[in-house]
């Protein structure tokens, strides 16, 4: 499970006077305006419809940014001083809203010393600023907050998000705006469902066009095999749920799996990457079946038996969205 305590416990502290109620009645004019294919137009547009877009969304994009990013940087990135792209120093998020990618570059990326969220909602702004000056110390508490709309040029940065914010866009916007980010890495997150891996594939394409590396969760930079009618690759992440954001979803479980979708890639020295497991693992007795993609571009089941001991144990720990073969 994400550990996201501290941002849960910095949106208790700043939604603390807000309502369950109310945070219902908003979280549901999000939900329809977020439904289906249309655009969803200016949603944050309110103090309070920020407020729930961050009880209601942002614990769960946050943690899949960062399940996104330890797929990209490892389980043990680089450290700050190491120079080399997997450990970058400053981040741009761009469409950051209250700043979910921002708390998850914190705890995935030690190296991290500056970030700035850019957003075109000055009410996503403010609640993000407020947010982060409960957060930890470094990037988080220190992060800038900028008000600015996509088209204009982005500043510069060793690794740029983008996380649920191409659906906002007309396709045209899309690629402009993943064709003009100037970074060492970039890191693009949408929600699981088949639009969302084809937002997904078309920034891939763009990406790799100007000559960036696909690092994850592709073990290549060829088609898409499960760019497939009826298929699309997308992952979990699970993560806590507080009190207040039951309240908001008015769901009763302690916890949620938010899908994905997502593509890393980079201009550094990157090698290709592993295959990935892009299922849920399948355990019987003695037996795991992983269902993997791979090179050269192709799906593949395998099954691993306990005859086959240390590849055994590692198939019968690995989960959907991990590398595989493990890596040493
Ligand atoms: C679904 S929210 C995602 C927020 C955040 N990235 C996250 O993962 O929680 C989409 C964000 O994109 C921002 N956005 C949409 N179109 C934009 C534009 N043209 N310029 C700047 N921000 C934009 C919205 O204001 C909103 O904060």
């Amino acid at each position: 499970m994400e550990p996201t305590g501290d941002l849960l416990t910095a949106l208790d502290a700043v939604l603390g006077d807000t309502s369950g109620a109310e945070l219902q009645r908003l979280a549901a004019r999000l939900t329809a305006a977020y439904r289906g294919d249309a655009l969803p137009g200016e949603v944050l547009d309110s103090p309070a419809a920020a407020r729930a877009y961050a009880a209601y969304r942002m614990p769960a994009t946050s943690a899949a940014v960062r399940a996104a990013l330890q797929a990209t940087f490892g389980p043990a990135p680089g450290a700050e001083g190491d120079g080399g792209w997997r450990a970058p120093r400053t981040l741009l998020d761009v469409g950051g809203g209250t700043g979910g990618a921002l708390w998850a570059a914190a705890a995935v990326l030690p190296g991290l010393t500056a970030a700035t969220v850019l957003d075109r909602s000055q009410d996503a702004l403010a609640l993000g600023r407020e947010l982060a000056a409960r957060g930890p110390a470094g990037p988080v508490r220190d992060a800038t907050f900028t008000p600015g709309r996509i088209g204009a040029e982005l500043p510069a940065a060793d690794l740029v998000t983008m996380a649920y914010v191409l659906a906002e866009l007309p396709p045209d916007a899309r690629r402009g705006l993943v064709g003009a980010v100037r970074a060492d890495t970039v890191v693009v997150v949408e929600p699981g469902t088949p639009a969302g891996h084809r937002r997904v594939l078309e920034a891939r394409a763009v990406l790799v066009g100007r000559g960036f590396r696909v690092v994850a969760p592709c073990p290549h930079d060829l088609g898409c095999p499960l760019d497939v009618p009826g298929d699309w690759c997308h992952f979990a992440a699970r993560l806590p749920r507080s009190s207040r954001h039951r309240q908001a979803k008015g769901g009763t479980l302690g916890w949620e799996d938010e899908k994905f979708s997502y593509v890393a890639a980079t201009r550094g020295p990157a090698g290709p990457g592993p295959g990935r497991i892009v299922r849920h693992p399948y355990l019987r007795k003695g037996l795991v079946e992983l269902t993997v993609c791979d090179r050269p571009p192709g799906i593949s089941r395998r099954t691993v038996s306990k005859r086959q001991g240390t590849t055994y144990r590692a198939a019968r720990d690995a989960g959907w969205g991990d590398p595989w073969p493990p890596e040493d």
